[in-house]
């Protein structure tokens, strides 16, 4: 395999984004009525807010090695305030262990959590859950795991309600005055969030570890769904997208996909999100330059090493020493920068696509605004990834892409539990 080759390998074209917006909205439309395919399409129990939302609340958001805990303001007015967030990391031990284990260290995280508040009050005790992973859900604060993904593997938790999970373990350490109110995907407090402040906001989207989206979807679309009608007669639809699957593999793609936890499963997420770039760009440099290379290339270099404009890719240099490859040429650096920016640039073009496959199955004409909020640390960090994403979304809906906004919504799916845990608190007294 030479570099040209693998160019072309990885480009993705126009017409490529057109069958990849066709193949998905045709998974999508399977999801809805429940038929077997790649895209889950789980109904959320959740409807936009109103913005008037009020109160304090806690909120628990778990999706990656990091869990944090934040209090959270409600104001009303679309106006909020995050009080305090404390970090906790998830060692492995953790994500890798048993269901008690896992359960009980959160539970003691949010017991530390309050303890250290010498007020609190009653309704601050209503929490809203984030929980990133495929959950079928049953109720506002309850649903069951699917599957684990982004490496965690704990045992006994897939096909139980990982609320009664989570609240056993509160029992367990005498927290029971704390109630979950609200169990929730980090893209649908991510859109939620967002669309508490803004009118447009109907999609979210998360690019970071794990990748996934969620959209307002009218119930009446939702053929699979016999449950309750929401007073909008709209839910948000968690898509999990990350295991949509028709897409043109590359051999190094094959290469992740058998060395990873779920062969065979994740496909998108597996070319896109942060969790297996850096594996892939290690892969083709391992191939091209025949280097030893070190055992994990982290997608954070790739960040690095694009934004690198030195003339002598110095800071490429010095980034590449630090993993043990000493002498490196300018040519190297430059061949480096080159193959981290086309798998990048692949990661974007496949997100945008998806993105503009959800826009045109709400708004076929693309006749309305639309605000696309986006979390997670890839489109965060990366130099150029939000770039991408806009002018991808440029070249398939030329003019009308000023349609849609696409807005990083920082820490949105924190906020965003906060806010379902107060809709659901409010259904809950009415
Ligand atoms: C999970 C999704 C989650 C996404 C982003 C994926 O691995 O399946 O539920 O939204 O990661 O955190």
């Amino acid at each position: 395999m030479n570099l040209k080759n693998i160019d072309s390998y990885f480009s993705v074209s126009l017409s490529g984004m057109r069958k990849i917006i066709k193949d998905f909205q045709s998974e999508m439309e399977k999801g809805l009525s429940g038929e077997k395919c790649s895209l889950k399409m789980i109904p959320t129990y959740v409807d936009r807010p109103t913005g008037e939302e009020k109160g304090s609340f806690i909120a628990l958001d778990l999706g990656g090695t990091n869990f944090r805990i934040l209090g959270a303001e409600l104001k009303g007015n679309g106006k909020y305030k995050v009080s305090r967030v404390k970090k906790f990391v998830l060692g492995k031990r953790y994500i890798t262990g048993t269901a008690r284990q896992f359960f009980d260290f959160i539970a003691g995280c949010i017991k530390t959590f309050i303890k250290r508040r010498a007020r609190v009050a009653q309704e601050e005790r209503a929490v809203g859950f984030t929980f990133s992973f495929p959950v079928e859900q049953t109720g506002t604060a309850s649903g069951t795991l699917l599957r684990w993904t982004k490496g965690f593997t704990v045992k006994g938790v897939i096909g139980h309600d990982v609320v009664r999970l989570l609240n056993e373990a509160l029992a367990r350490k005498g927290l029971p005055g704390v109630r979950i109110a609200a169990l929730a995907n980090d893209t649908v407090g991510t859109l939620v969030s967002r669309a508490y402040e803004d009118r447009h906001c109907d999609i979210g989207v998360i690019l970071g570890t794990g990748t996934n989206a969620c959209y307002l979807e009218e119930l009446s679309n939702i053929s699979k769904w016999h449950g309750y009608r929401t007073s909008s007669g709209r839910m948000i639809v968690n898509i999990e997208w990350g295991n949509f699957d028709s897409l043109p593999m590359t051999s190094y793609d094959g290469q992740v996909d058998r060395t990873s936890d779920r062969t065979g499963q994740q496909t998108l997420e597996k070319m896109v999100s942060g969790m297996y770039l850096g594996e892939i760009t290690r892969l083709i440099l391992k191939d091209l330059l025949k280097w030893k290379m070190p055992q994990s290339f982290k997608t954070e270099y790739m960040s690095v090493i694009e934004s690198d404009e030195s003339a002598s890719l110095s800071r490429t240099g010095s980034l590449l020493k630090k993993i043990g490859i000493k002498n490196s040429t300018i040519d190297d650096r430059r061949l480096i920068k080159k193959i981290c920016g086309m798998v990048s640039l692949r990661a974007s073009r496949i997100s945008a696509a998806a993105i503009a496959a959800v826009i045109r199955k709400i708004d076929p004409a693309l006749s309305r605004n639309h605000t696309v909020a986006i979390d997670g640390t890839l489109y965060e960090k990366h130099p150029r990834f939000s770039d991408h994403i806009k002018d991808a979304l440029k070249e398939i809906f030329g003019k009308k892409a000023s349609r849609i906004k696409t807005v990083l919504t920082k820490d949105g799916s924190g906020k965003g539990a906060a806010i379902i845990a107060a809709t659901a608190t409010h259904d809950y007294h009415d």
